[in-house]
């Protein structure tokens, strides 16, 4: 039920949100990441916090301080935050996809380092890396969801535009077919979004033409802008 008059707007809510980027370990001291700094994540939990909601923040390889009141959960690879994000996800009622998942990890891990000569036959060969594909975490979330209306689920993604569609075209797609109730979707370049303060995000909502455009913005405000969508849900 809505928050009752005077209460904080996600009084009593249970929220969950991923943040950072995976990384997927190729031996003990190898993996594959992504540029993710975990900021927008981190400050959707801050502003969540702050307007009453209980937060866990399962967060992928990321250095920034906990937010004052928000449980946080370190995870490293995308199996990993998929077991802790489904886990909180049970009674939770919002999840917030803002982590950068790995879509790939190396298909088997060596538990010794991969040394430059590996190959005894041809010692100047390189080798080669085999992925296999991780789950995906988002479609997972609304599959088990099924005609439930609960958790409300939002997606982030990184868009460029290219020669097959503009950043928008690319949003529209993929939340008709992540199937999630809200996507966030941000264009990205050389010079930005990944580290960057300042964020310009377009939130499309399933089934619906209307575009919420913030920014630029910082992510303390674009995340305010995500719950203030998310509230209208709720
Ligand atoms: N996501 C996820 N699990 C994955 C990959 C992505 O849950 N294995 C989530 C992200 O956290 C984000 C959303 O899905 O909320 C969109 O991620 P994105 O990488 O843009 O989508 P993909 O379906 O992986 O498409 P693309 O080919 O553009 O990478
Ligand atoms: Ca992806």
């Amino acid at each position: 039920q809505p928050a009752a008059a005077g209460e904080l707007p996600l009084a009593g809510r249970r929220v969950v949100v991923s943040a950072g980027g995976t990384r997927e370990p190729l031996d003990p001291v190898r993996f594959l990441g992504n540029r993710s700094s975990g900021k927008q994540g981190f400050a959707l939990a801050e502003v969540a916090a702050a307007r009453g909601a209980e937060v866990v923040l399962v967060a992928a390889n990321s250095s920034l301080p906990a937010p004052a009141g928000v449980k946080v959960v370190p995870v490293e690879t995308a199996l990993e935050l998929e077991s802790a994000v489904t886990d909180a996800a049970r009674d939770a009622d919002v999840v917030v996809m803002a982590a950068a998942v790995a879509d790939f990890r190396p298909a088997t891990y060596v538990d010794t380092k991969i040394k430059k000569s590996h190959d005894p036959g041809d010692p100047d060969a390189a080798p080669t890396i085999e992925l296999v594909r991780n789950p995906d975490i988002l479609a997972g979330l609304v599959r088990d969801r099924g005609d439930e209306a609960n958790p409300v689920i939002v997606g982030f993604a990184a868009e460029t535009g290219d020669a097959s569609g503009s950043v928008l075209d690319h949003g529209r797609d993929k939340l008709v077919r992540k199937g999630s109730d809200l996507l966030v979707v941000n264009e990205v370049g050389v010079d930005r979004t990944f580290g960057a303060d300042d964020n310009t995000v377009h939130i499309l909502r399933q089934g619906s033409s209307h575009v919420v455009d913030v920014g630029p913005a910082t992510k303390h405000d674009v995340a305010a802008a995500v719950w203030d969508a998310v509230q209208e849900i709720l």
